[in-house]
């Protein structure tokens, strides 16, 4: 089925030969697997898709590596940071910690970098103060530890408007359920507090989920202009957050940004003539930037069967991709057989296989529903040797990676202009004891 912008989910058995015009097999060959392989060009076409926004701003959480950010920020998108090590990162990319000048078009400057959290941790505390970082706080505990050592500083108040939705329950961030944010009945003395310690309220932000559909966010933009009102004419920058969903399984379409972009534009439009000043208006994207452009390129290595199901059991597992065992997520997946005359495409016959990787946890399962119920999936027929492909795994993927069972993490390539470049190499075993004594 085709998407609204042209992009197909493959819903029959597919081969894939290459990413971005780059040879899936020479990738594996040189880099080994698993792999994690980033197409630049997907993710200039999704920053681009965005331009209607004042300020497009990475949620960086989604894929971190430094190439990435630079590739976004050459784009023109900002950058969000949720640890001191996201704000090293943003910084090591090329992102300037404090705003530029105004820019003449009565729009307040735009932070290139703000942290964004329900607390500060020591070490971002130290980063923010010693950066001079712009904060978006989720509790109001963190505006007096601010105001004790940036005194005066400008913030952002992350409110949660006491609803939220996700694509699962753990990517919900609004409501009761959720820790996020200040709860928008608090706000009053969140504003109270923030006066008494001196700082300025220049900021509004909301953000009530991940992977969910358009409906539920457009409900975010009245919720804000409500709360708008009580912070009244100190405001010069609101955020819709993040959360834009994007198309994993067959059949799913990409939603309509214009719309979504026209009713926030109407919103900041009304606080703004309320105001009587320009208001700047902010998206923070994480997933829709890079998901469809990242690929995770694993080796089959047995081909098994249990009973009456048959098992794929690829190099890869839930230290590599977690978001199958953390949310049943599911993820297209395509085959590159190592025998060279299988043209790429759609192929007419395929087989209902599971897969699952090399971890001792039977929930090492790539093929799995929410609950953790071992489903399975339709690919062209596979042998040891072969590589699978595991697509829209560009956000939330490497970054949520870990060293379970002493797996070092894969390496990354970024391809571009049809070449792909290293750009972070395999962890190596001394890398996985680098720290430890006996
Ligand atoms: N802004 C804030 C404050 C966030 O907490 C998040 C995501 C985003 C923006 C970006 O959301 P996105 O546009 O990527 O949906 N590991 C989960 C997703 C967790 C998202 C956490 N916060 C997954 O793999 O689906």
């Amino acid at each position: 089925m085709a998407t609204s912008n042209g992009a197909v989910q493959p819903a029959t058995p597919t081969v894939r030969r290459s990413i971005g015009g780059v040879s899936v097999a020479d990738m594996a060959a040189r880099h080994g697997t698993p792999l994690y392989a980033y197409d630049a060009a997907t993710i200039r076409r999704r920053c681009h898709d965005l331009a209607a926004w004042d300020t497009v701003r990475f949620a960086q959480k989604a894929c971190s590596n430094l190439a990435v950010l630079d590739l976004v920020r050459r784009a023109g998108v900002l950058v969000d940071a949720v640890s001191a090590g996201e704000i090293h990162r943003a910084l090591a990319a090329g992102y300037a910690p404090r705003h530029a000048p105004p820019g003449g078009d009565g729009l307040a400057p735009a932070h290139p970098i703000v942290y964004t959290a329900d607390i500060f941790d020591r070490d971002s505390l130290d980063a923010v103060v010693r950066h001079g970082i712009h904060c978006n706080c989720g509790s109001a505990d963190m505006l007096e530890q601010l105001a004790a050592r940036s005194p005066g500083a400008e913030v952002t108040l992350r409110v949660n408007p006491g609803f939220g939705h996700g694509h699962s329950q753990k990517t919900n961030t609004g409501g009761e359920g959720s820790k996020h944010g200040i709860w928008h009945e608090e706000v009053p003395d969140a504003l109270r507090r923030a006066e008494w310690a001196g700082l300025a309220v220049t900021g509004l932000h909301m953000h009530i989920g991940s992977g969910t559909d358009l409906a539920h966010l457009a409900e975010v933009a009245g919720a804000l202009e409500r709360v708008a009102g009580e912070v009244g004419r100190s405001l010069t920058t609101i955020s819709a957050g993040g959360g834009l969903p994007v198309p994993y399984r067959p059949g799913e379409v990409h939603a309509d940004l214009g719309g979504y972009h026209r009713l926030w534009d109407a919103t900041r439009r009304r606080l703004e003539d309320r105001f009587g000043h320009r208001i700047r208006l902010e998206l923070e994207p994480g997933r829709y930037l890079t998901a469809e452009a990242g690929f995770l390129v694993t080796e089959i290595r047995a081909v098994k069967r249990q009973g009456s199901r048959t098992y794929l059991l690829v190099d890869a597992g839930f230290n590599t991709l977690a978001r199958p065992v953390m949310y049943g997520a599911y993820h297209p997946m395509s085959l590159c057989p190592a025998d060279p005359t299988l043209p790429e495409g759609q192929v007419a016959r395929g087989a209902e296989v599971a897969v699952g990787g090399p971890l001792c946890e039977s929930g090492d399962i790539f093929t799995q529903t929410d609950g953790g119920f071992v489903a399975t999936r339709v690919l062209p027929e596979a042998a040891v040797g072969d590589l699978l492909v595991i697509e829209v795994a560009g956000a939330y993927g490497f970054v949520m990676a870990s060293n379970y069972n002493s797996k070092p993490l894969p390496a990354e390539v970024l391809v571009d202009g049809g070449a792909a470049r290293l750009v972070r190499t395999r962890q190596t075993a001394d890398d996985l004891v680098r720290g430890e004594t006996v």
